[in-house]
């Protein structure tokens, strides 16, 4: 079965269907503690203050830390960095010299150094009569335990995180990075060519990668940005083959998967459907509507807002695209057809039934119970609290600022705590347009209004309809002009003289204040059916491994690093249609657009197409992107795609709308890995960037 996102510490059980297969490698030469191996080339993408979250990976493909990944991962680094004058989105960037590579504070890249399976250890302080919050509490301190001790003395950071639903407990050790340059991208219109049009389709076109660099302190360990850091000097880097992919060739993908939910029941699914993706799909689309005519207007602010935009439209589209997905493979079905077979296995026996019976009960009810909370909850978080953006703005400077002024709170901390805000606020006001926000708000907050009953109407949905007779666009001109969370110069002058007595008072506040209030009351009166919900996947998920004891599992993702092999694979996406496994520089030609479009192709690439100067990249084409039936998911953007012989051959982007149920039931016959294929990084570097110092710096099988 090529389904399964692998725990590097077990590949024992896959390594022989790997080998047999194609793969050339050892279970060692992937993963080992000992000697160097494929895990020291793959990076995990993130952010200071989540240390145990990967929004991408990467892969090191030079002896002085390079880093490989996708465009869309360096998308929000490229945005910052970029102004109307240095448009590095619209033109590209390339650092001819390191001195030139910019730094990007606050994203960080972690190495796993070693894994270890620590169920035994937690299973120990656990007994079948605790509460679900007693199991929580003791799991909790024991995990903080085991990870604290395993990084005792060192520079190294531990999670003990859970797979299988809450059935079994891993530790993993990381080096984590901390200074981490963009080296190189090139034009969006290259690294994102098709824009939201192409995205999640096959076939693709695009040249969805960057580049970035890690950088440590001169002794070689992670240190935070300074002139004096040097290159990572990796314990492992991939060569990068120029020899391209044949159909069935066998190939492996790395990274840190998000996650995925492959245990969901009937259900949950649902739930998932009818309300999480039918909702951010509506309310999204009128999100981005308001987001792109405030882009379309103004340059700067299509440079502000590319990267929200970006990523308001990923999940988007993937929203729509999943239900369409579900409805057509009969997910729903399948679904129902495990937790019979469930059902009819536990009552078979008394012991089963007595260990097992309640599971899909607790789940059915507590979905039950939570269901007309759902609807509140998801236009919460998608219209309300992060909606328009100046509401959890403003709820995250006041909950500081109170903490702040709290009379417990020691004076050492407040010079940080004062830091912390200040650093928000002017994050904040970096990408920020105020008439775009303006009209997020009045959009956002009424479609709130129209589609939430009553009941959950927080305090200023309430009074807008009451004492602004439901004039929206009013009450948003007022919070635009009148509050310090929608203008920087007022935002600066309250903070020079902080008043709560005043802040009380600002309309941005009590609307901010107003949401997170009905946002923490959803939460608190949902939490015990959630709780009952996790208990009963706990059981269910252990009781279908009871079940079928011969089968080998593989946990869902949940952004620790994993292995997916199988291999380049052509498929047949609906009757009497078949896509081939790759695609050339000819489709971007047939593909192209107007200029500024989704579709514009750069003048240069043309020129170097109708010329054939491929370079040693291809003879009568470039090999664009190519598929694979690899196991990935969000998270594992940029994750290197390898052959047998464990090089480089691509870099995964992507995945094909018509298996987008994959998260929740992968499918076999149709789920598909979009990646770039080496060679068209390789032939841009070279012929379109000219960037020889890295083509020099990398390691080309050819
Ligand atoms: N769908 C891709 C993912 O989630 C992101 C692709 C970004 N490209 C784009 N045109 N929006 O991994």
């Amino acid at each position: 079965a090529d389904e399964g996102m692998w725990l590097l510490s077990l590949l024992g059980k896959n390594i022989e269907q790997m080998q047999a297969q194609g793969c050339k490698l050892t279970a060692e030469d992937i993963y080992s503690v000992n000697k160097a191996s494929l895990k020291d080339a793959i990076v995990g993408l993130g952010n200071a203050g989540r240390p145990f979250w990967h929004f991408c990976s990467g892969e090191i493909i030079s002896d002085k830390g390079l880093v490989l990944t996708n465009h869309h991962c360096g998308f929000g680094v490229i945005q910052k960095h970029s102004t109307v004058e240095h448009d590095y989105l619209s033109n590209g960037f390339w650092a001819y010299d390191m001195k030139d590579e910019l730094p990007n504070p606050g994203i960080t890249a972690s190495i796993l150094q070693r894994m270890e399976d620590v169920t035994d250890k937690v299973n120990a302080v656990l007994k079948d009569d605790m509460t679900e919050a007693q199991r929580a509490e003791v799991i909790g301190a024991v995990s903080k335990q085991i990870a604290a001790e395993a990084v005792k003395g060192t520079n190294l950071q531990a999670q003990v995180i859970d797979m299988f639903e809450g059935n079994q407990f891993f530790l993993l050790v990381y080096k984590i990075y901390q200074d981490v340059r963009l080296v190189g991208a090139p034009p969006q219109s290259m690294g994102k060519f098709g824009g939201d049009t192409d995205n999640w389709v096959w076939p693709r076109h695009t040249a969805d990668f960057c580049m970035m660099r890690v950088y440590t302190g001169p002794d070689g360990e992670p240190a935070p940005y300074s002139q004096n850091n040097i290159p990572l000097k990796p314990k492992h880097h991939l060569p990068v083959s120029a020899k391209g992919v044949q159909d069935g060739d066998f190939a492996m993908i790395m990274g840190f998967p998000g996650t995925t939910d492959r245990f969901l029941t009937s259900f949950g699914l649902k739930e998932t459907m009818d309300v999480t993706n039918d909702i951010r799909y509506k309310v999204r689309t009128e999100k981005l509507r308001v987001m792109k005519e405030g882009m379309d207007a103004d340059p700067k602010t299509r440079i502000q807002y590319a990267s929200k935009y970006a990523s308001c439209a990923n999940y988007w589209k993937y929203s729509h695209e999943q239900n369409i997905a579900l409805k057509n493979l009969n997910t729903m079905g399948e679904k129902e057809k495990i937790e019979r077979e469930f059902t009819t296995w536990m009552n078979a026996e008394s012991a089963r039934k007595a260990k097992y019976g309640k599971a899909l009960t607790l789940i059915k009810e507590g979905y039950e119970a939570m269901h007309p909370y759902n609807e509140a909850m998801s236009y919460m978080q998608e219209a309300g609290l992060q909606g328009a953006e100046s509401p959890l703005f403003a709820v995250r400077v006041t909950n500081t600022l109170k903490a702040y002024f709290d009379e417990k709170t020691p004076e050492m901390i407040k010079g940080r705590m004062m830091d912390a805000i200040k650093d928000n606020a002017t994050e904040f006001f970096k990408d920020y347009n105020k008439d775009v926000e303006k009209n997020l708000i009045a959009t956002m907050l009424k479609m709130y209004s129209d589609n939430v009953t009553e009941e959950w109407h927080p305090e200023v949905i309430k009074m807008i309809n009451k004492k602004y007779k439901g004039n929206y666009d009013k009450f948003a001109k007022e919070v635009s002009e009148k509050s310090i969370f929608t203008d920087q110069a007022r935002f600066d002058a309250f903070l020079a003289k902080p008043d709560m007595k005043k802040l009380e008072k600002d309309p941005g506040y009590v609307m901010g204040n107003s949401l997170f209030e009905t946002y923490q009351k959803l939460g608190g009166l949902t939490q015990e059916m959630r709780t009952n919900i996790a208990k009963g996947d706990r059981l269910f998920v252990k009781g279908l491994m009871e079940m079928q004891p011969d089968k080998v599992w593989a946990p869902n993702a949940n952004s620790t690093i994993r292995l997916t092999y199988g291999n380049v694979k052509s498929y047949k996406p609906k009757d009497a249609v078949f896509y081939d496994y790759y695609t050339t520089l000819t489709g971007v030609m047939e593909k192209e657009g107007p200029k500024g479009g989704e579709f514009e192709v750069p003048q240069k690439l043309k020129d170097l197409y109708y010329a054939k100067n491929f370079g040693r990249y291809g003879a009568d084409n470039i090999s664009v992107n190519f598929i694979t039936n690899n196991d990935i998911t969000g998270g594992n953007s940029g994750s290197p795609v390898i052959n047998a012989y464990g090089e480089l051959i691509g870099t995964a982007f992507d995945g094909n709308s018509e298996a987008m149920s994959g998260d929740i039931d992968f499918e076999e016959n149709l789920q598909r890995c979009i990646n770039l294929d080496t060679r068209y990084m390789l032939f841009i570097v070279d012929k379109m960037a000219n960037a020889q110092n890295l083509i020099n710096e990398m390691t080309i099988v050819y």
